[in-house]
């Protein structure tokens, strides 16, 4: 159930350029976040309600103190703002938001494919379920200076193979590559994926034809982030036909074939 609370900066640091991750005092209003949900933290200052509307973030990692982290990237206002808290600061928090990932139970070989700041919420999947599956990690960046994570999940003893578009670090090209690499060499019973909406388009496309069923986190620019406002509406395939629905909501996590059908 979600709750607002207030909890104190731990720490911030540089990920990669312009990304940060920012760890945060454990609160047990997040003790039981699902990999795939979501926070929406208020980036206005104590006392200003501008900007007024809060801004969604996955979790990245949960620390052996109950400590949590996000990472961001600044783009704009609101990252700019968290950019600027120090240890010690407040930061007003509101979640677990959203339906997350689904653990097939059966499933005993996951793949995860992040692009960009969709690797996030991955890495807290691979910490979640660690040990339930064995995992491998794909993860895809612009360039070299943008990449992140890779070493978080070999922590957790999972692979993680990069590809950079530039081919400033490891495979030159797209995550998708790699995707189709290890659908060709290996049987995986499921595929989870988080990134830019292309790439979510291709991985559904690559997934189905797999025949693996695959499970997307969208991260739509949100308005409310509570379910209110119908700006991250997407049209969804049900047994009624298509419906809008929220990604704050129903989602932010669909299955492949209910957004993009079957390839
Ligand atoms: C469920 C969910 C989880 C997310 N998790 C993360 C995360 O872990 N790390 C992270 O860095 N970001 C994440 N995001 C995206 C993040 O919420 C936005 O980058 C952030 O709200 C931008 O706020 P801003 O005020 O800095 O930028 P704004 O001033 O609001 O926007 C700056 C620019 O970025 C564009 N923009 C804003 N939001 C988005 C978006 N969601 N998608 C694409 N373009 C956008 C705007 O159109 C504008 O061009 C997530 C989004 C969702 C919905
Ligand atoms: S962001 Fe307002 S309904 Fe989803």
């Amino acid at each position: 159930m979600a709750e607002t609370f207030v909890t104190a900066v731990v720490a911030q640091r540089p990920v990669a350029a312009g990304h940060y991750e920012l760890i945060a005092a454990h609160h047990p209003a997040l003790d039981a976040v699902q990999p795939g949900q979501f926070i929406n933290v208020r980036v206005a200052r104590p006392g200003s309600w501008d900007p007024l509307l809060r801004r969604p973030f996955s979790l990245y990692r949960r620390f052996a103190n109950g400590d949590w982290s996000i990472v961001y990237r600044v783009v704009g206002r609101g990252t700019e703002a968290l950019a600027r808290l120090r240890p010690g600061d407040d930061i007003d928090v509101l979640g677990p938001l959203g339906r997350g990932f689904v653990k097939v139970p059966e499933a005993r070989r996951l793949l995860l494919v992040g692009g960009g700041v969709g690797v996030p919420p991955l890495l807290f999947l691979a910490q979640t379920w660690q040990g339930q599956a064995e995992m491998k990690a794909l993860l895809g960046f612009a360039e070299a200076g943008l990449a992140f994570g890779w070493t978080e999940f070999a922590a957790l003893g999972i692979e993680a193979e990069v590809a950079t578009d530039d081919g400033s670090l490891g495979h030159r090209g797209f995550v998708t590559d790699l995707l189709e690499n290890q659908l060709n060499r290996n049987e995986w019973d499921g595929l989870y994926a988080c990134g830019p909406r292309p790439m979510l388009e291709a991985v559904a496309r690559i997934a189905c034809r797999a025949g693996v069923p695959c499970q997307l986190a969208f991260e739509e620019a949100m308005g409310c982030g509570v379910g209110a406002c119908l700006s991250c509406v997407l049209p969804v395939r049900t047994e009624g036909g298509v419906q809008y629905q929220r990604v704050c909501r129903e989602g932010p996590v669909f299955w492949a074939e209910e957004v993009y059908g079957h390839g």
